[in-house]
Formats: structure tokens, C-alpha cells, sequence
């Protein structure tokens, strides 16, 4: 089935999403494939400061290589590309779909970059996802963070957005962070209904680290056509190579295969919760 872009990967049964799953290496997007390939479900892999390391060029052609020749449908996509340059490498290098995010920038600043950018993709056959509204919060740490309500989407912005760009789907901001999160979270669920009422576009959530499975699930049944984990792989990896270390293990292979099968199991279990199991 192979590498896809997002505008196809997205189109999932009623009642499911994609799990879209962040990685800082090659080894880590071998396991986000195999737990794909495993369950029998499309998933969507996740480069984000990958992009910006010095051995990019070799190794995001390489998990681009490993895409084309998986046995389920897969998209790679640039998250969270702050500028033109970034997505223009990322297509380069191999990436069916990519993240604009000017979700910092004035609104009218943030739809013409948009604009800019399907344009170069489109031209490429790669989707785009853009942010309206800013999900916060320390990605990828153990740091823990609030969302910020003043941030949160408006729904004539979405709309706005929506109208003036050609975007393929649409981050939105309703109480979720990036990384873990400080109190327990709460999240504007009636937003997230009226702006997929409003917009006729897949939705992403971002933030999923620390949402209880049921919100995710909530928001996938009000729209969210794919959700974005990271933070809560690297904690999991994390603690199983520090497990296997602790069992006397000191040996950098054995500390990766811990990492590699937590990360496995971790990504079989977010596959379930999007509901995308067995459906391929
Ligand atoms: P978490 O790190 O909270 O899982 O969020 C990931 C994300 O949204 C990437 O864009």
C-alpha cells in the first residue's frame, strides 16, 4: 500500500482517525510501521525537529524508502514547519503531506504563508495542515503546561481560514497542550463541534499525551480526523530503555530493543483508541 498523502490517508470510517506519531530518528519510525503493519492500520509518521538536524537529507529519504514498502497505507509529514524553507526540504526529502504552522502569526500573515505554501506542495502532489487558533506547551519533555483559553480557535477564524486557503486539514486549539499536562485537562468540547459544523474540513488534535482515551475518542467522534502523539512514545521508550539499564543491561543495542518494543506496544495501543485497527 505504501507511502500516501494526508488528504487520502484522512479518509477513515466514520468514527475513526489517524494516528499521526512523532519521531526523532529512523529507528523510531521502523517501530511506528511495524505497530502499523502489525495491527493491519494506516498510519500517518511525524518528522518534526528531524528536519532540522544536520543528517536530514539521509535519514527522512530513508523512512520515506521504508513508507513506500509498507505493507498498509502510511503518510510522512513535516509537523509543525515554522517557515517556507523547512517545508520546501521536507518535500525534498521525501514527505507526502506538510505542516505550515503560523499559528503565532497575525491571521492575515498566517493565511498568506498558507497560501504560499500549498501552492509549492500542491504542485508537488503533497497535502498541507495548517493551525488556526495555538496549542502550547513543552512537546517532547517531561516539562508540564496549561493551555491558554485566549488562544483557543475561534470559529469564524476556522471559517475564515478554511475559505481563504486550500489546505487539506486544520489544527485546532480547545484546551489541549503540547507535552504533559499541568492539571487535569478540560476540554471545550462544545468548540470543537461547532467548528467542525462550521468547516468542512478533517481536524487535528494536537496534544494528545495525557488526554484520557475517552476525550480522544469524544473528539474524534466530533470531527478530529487525526491525532497527534509524541510526547507520551519518547516517555514510554524512554522509561523502558532506563528499565532495561537498571536491569544491569549497559549495552546499547539491548537498551535500544527495550525502547523499540515499548514503542511498539505503546503505538498498537493509540491505533486501538483511534479505532483504525484491523481496517486494512
Ligand atoms: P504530544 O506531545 O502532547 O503528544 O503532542 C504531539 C503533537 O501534537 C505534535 O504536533
Amino acid at each position: 500500500m505504501g507511502l500516501i498523502t494526508l488528504q487520502e490517508i484522512l479518509k477513515v470510517e466514520e468514527g475513526s482517525a489517524v494516528a499521526a506519531v512523532g519521531t526523532t530518528d529512523y529507528l523510531m519510525a521502523e517501530a511506528i510501521l511495524s505497530a502499523a503493519e502489525e495491527a493491519g492500520s494506516p498510519v500517518i509518521i511525524m518528522i518534526g525537529s528531524l528536519i532540522h538536524k544536520p543528517y536530514a537529507p539521509y535519514v527522512i529519504p530513508a523512512i520515506a524508502g521504508r513508507c513506500r514498502a509498507s505493507t498498509i497505507p502510511a503518510a510522512l509529514h513535516l509537523d509543525h514547519g515554522t517557515s517556507i524553507e523547512a517545508a520546501e526540504r521536507a518535500i525534498r526529502y521525501g514527505c507526502s503531506s506538510v505542516m505550515f504552522d503560523g499559528s503565532a502569526l497575525p491571521i492575515d500573515e498566517n493565511i498568506a504563508l498558507t497560501n504560499r505554501v500549498v501552492e509549492f506542495s500542491r504542485a508537488a502532489g503533497v497535502s498541507v495542515e495548517a493551525e488556526i487558533g495555538h496549542v502550547s506547551g513543552p512537546e517532547g519533555t517531561t516539562g508540564k503546561g496549561m493551555p491558554d483559553s485566549a488562544k483557543y480557535t475561534r470559529v469564524e477564524d476556522a471559517v475564515r481560514f478554511a475559505d481563504s486557503t486550500q489546505i487539506d486539514a486544520l489544527a485546532v486549539a480547545f484546551g489541549t497542550v503540547h507535552g504533559l499536562f499541568r492539571e487535569e485537562p478540560k476540554l471545550d468540547f462544545d468548540r470543537l463541534e461547532a467548528i467542525s459544523k462550521a468547516v468542512d474540513l478533517p481536524l487535528v488534535l494536537h496534544g494528545s499525551t495525557g488526554l484520557p482515551a475517552d476525550d480522544i475518542r469524544h473528539t474524534i467522534s466530533l470531527g478530529v480526523k487525526k491525532v497527534n502523539i509524541f510526547t507520551g512514545l519518547m516517555i514510554a521508550a524512554g522509561a523502558a530503555a532506563g528499565d532495561m539499564y537498571n536491569s544491569g543491561e549497559r549495552r546499547y543495542p539491548g537498551l535500544t530493543q527495550a525502547a523499540f518494543a515499548a514503542a511498539v506496544g505503546f503505538v498498537k495501543e493509540q491505533l486501538t483508541i483511534c479505532n483504525t485497527t484491523g481496517t486494512v
